[in-house]
């Protein structure tokens, strides 16, 4: 999401006369997209800021935009004085005026307001991968799990229509993209604020019937609004790519309620069922918190049955991170921070043997990898599949760039050979 939010913004600046250079050491305007979601990243900000600004800094402008901007506010000009812009994510439509500001020479310059109804729909996305695009379909999130900051630095939830997204896609095809991301905080919780009304299963549904396009992914999804329809979407369509990532955080309900997830345990493995039974062979991934207050030995055991029960083929895995504003701050029972890191490596250490065994029963499939470039170092192409796996391949008729066909962006089946914890390696069918 941060990823395309920076997207948005340069092409919107672009659009307005500015360029954008290589290097920040060129630039004359410096700006930070942020990400607050936990402290560890909001820390990185302010050291980079400080870093920078003794290396580089003089005579350049600096602004912070994102989730640490909306957080800090005007407390970011007091830790870094050389800081001239704070923008939180729902003031980007007002950056082009924000800089018109700053050119006139105002010095403390803020877009700070959650007040709005608007998405940043812009047309002059600056997208970095030829082939893949991101859009958003909706920003902002009205849930309140009581870890998550989200809810005060993106604010509520607002939807694009349907029309507006449709047209990107199909604009995007038109240039010769075949695989579109659509983003959102909750990606389920889509409603067409027009007057035909989608839900997200049939935007998804209309996504994937685009003419050109051959792979649809979203993310995230939550799993509350999760419905079945979705899965039939899928089912029905191939270019839907056949990945859903639905992040759990716990495997025991009693942490579920604690962390106000709006689902049991029960509820979640029925969603996961649904996969199960889809026609095609869905890959399963998530994110969970270890650590969460009161989370109890037992409870983490539970959390360690869930991920052998669902058998996901990738995780993303955090100790809780304690974050300003959020109802968790009022729990009592922290649990020790050696301890979350003990919990985190047990955790992370079954899930590596369960990605083993999943890769390599693929051993000896084919696969089709969308290829996303070269790799010199191990003279392999790299491609992803379908599933969100990374296989690389050796081509025996153009084993790299140089020998006359560069394969970036095209779909080529691959068997695959070798298998790792995190990748397929294999060979391209040569006719
Ligand atoms: N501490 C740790 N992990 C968090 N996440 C969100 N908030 C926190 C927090 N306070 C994780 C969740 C979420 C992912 C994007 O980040 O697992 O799904
Ligand atoms: Fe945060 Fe929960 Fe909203 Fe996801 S659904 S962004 S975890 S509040």
């Amino acid at each position: 999401m941060n990823v395309h939010d920076s997207e948005k913004v340069v092409g919107t600046l672009v659009s307005e006369g500015y360029s954008q250079v290589e290097t920040p050491e060129e630039a004359a305007l410096v700006l930070y997209n942020t990400c607050s979601i936990r402290d560890k990243a909001e820390q990185k900000v302010f050291h980079r800021l400080q870093q920078f600004k003794k290396e580089h800094g003089k005579g350049k402008m600096f602004g912070v935009l994102g989730c640490v901007a909306q957080q800090e506010g005007e407390k970011i000009f007091e830790r870094a004085p050389h800081v001239n812009l704070v923008a939180g994510s729902a003031s980007y439509n007002k950056l082009p005026q924000m800089l018109v500001q700053l050119e006139a020479g105002n010095r403390r310059v803020t877009g700070l307001s959650l007040d709005t109804e608007d998405t940043f729909d812009t047309p002059f996305a600056r997208r970095d991968n030829p082939h893949r695009a991101y859009i958003t379909i909706i920003e902002g999130c009205d849930k309140s799990c009581a870890y998550c900051v989200v809810p005060f630095t993106r604010g509520p939830e607002r939807s694009r229509t349907s029309e507006s997204v449709l047209n990107e896609v199909r604009q995007l095809a038109q240039m010769g993209y075949t695989e579109i991301q659509l983003l959102g905080q909750n990606v389920n919780s889509y409603r067409d604020p027009s007057p035909a009304g989608w839900d997200f299963a049939r935007l998804l549904r209309e996504v994937g019937r685009v003419d050109g396009i051959r792979r649809v992914r979203f993310t995230t999804s939550h799993p509350r609004d999760f419905v079945k329809e979705i899965i039939d979407a899928i089912d029905e369509n191939p270019a839907l790519c056949n990945h859903v990532h639905l992040p759990v955080q716990s495997g025991s309900s009693a942490v579920l309620d604690r962390m106000q997830r709006l689902y049991t345990r029960d509820e979640y493995m029925r969603r996961i069922e649904w996969m199960k039974a889809a026609k095609r062979k869905i890959s399963i991934t998530t994110d969970i918190i270890v650590g969460f207050p009161g989370e109890t030995e037992a409870d983490f055991e539970q959390t360690l049955r869930l991920l052998e029960e669902v058998d996901y083929d990738s995780l993303f895995s955090f100790k809780y991170s304690r974050r300003p504003n959020t109802p968790a701050l009022a729990l009592d029972d922290q649990v020790p921070e050696d301890e979350k890191g003990r919990r985190l490596t047990i955790l992370q250490e079954l899930q590596r043997s369960i990605q083993v065994r999943r890769n390599s029963e693929l051993v000896g499939t084919v696969e089709e990898a969308m290829v996303e470039g070269y790799n010199k170092a191990t003279g392999q192409w790299i491609g992803r599949t379908s599933q969100n796996r990374t296989l690389n391949f050796t081509h025996a008729v153009h084993p790299n760039p140089e020998s006359g066909e560069d394969f970036a962006g095209k779909y080529i089946a691959v068997r695959v050979t070798r298998a790792g914890p995190n990748s397929l390696a294999g060979e391209a069918i040569v006719e």
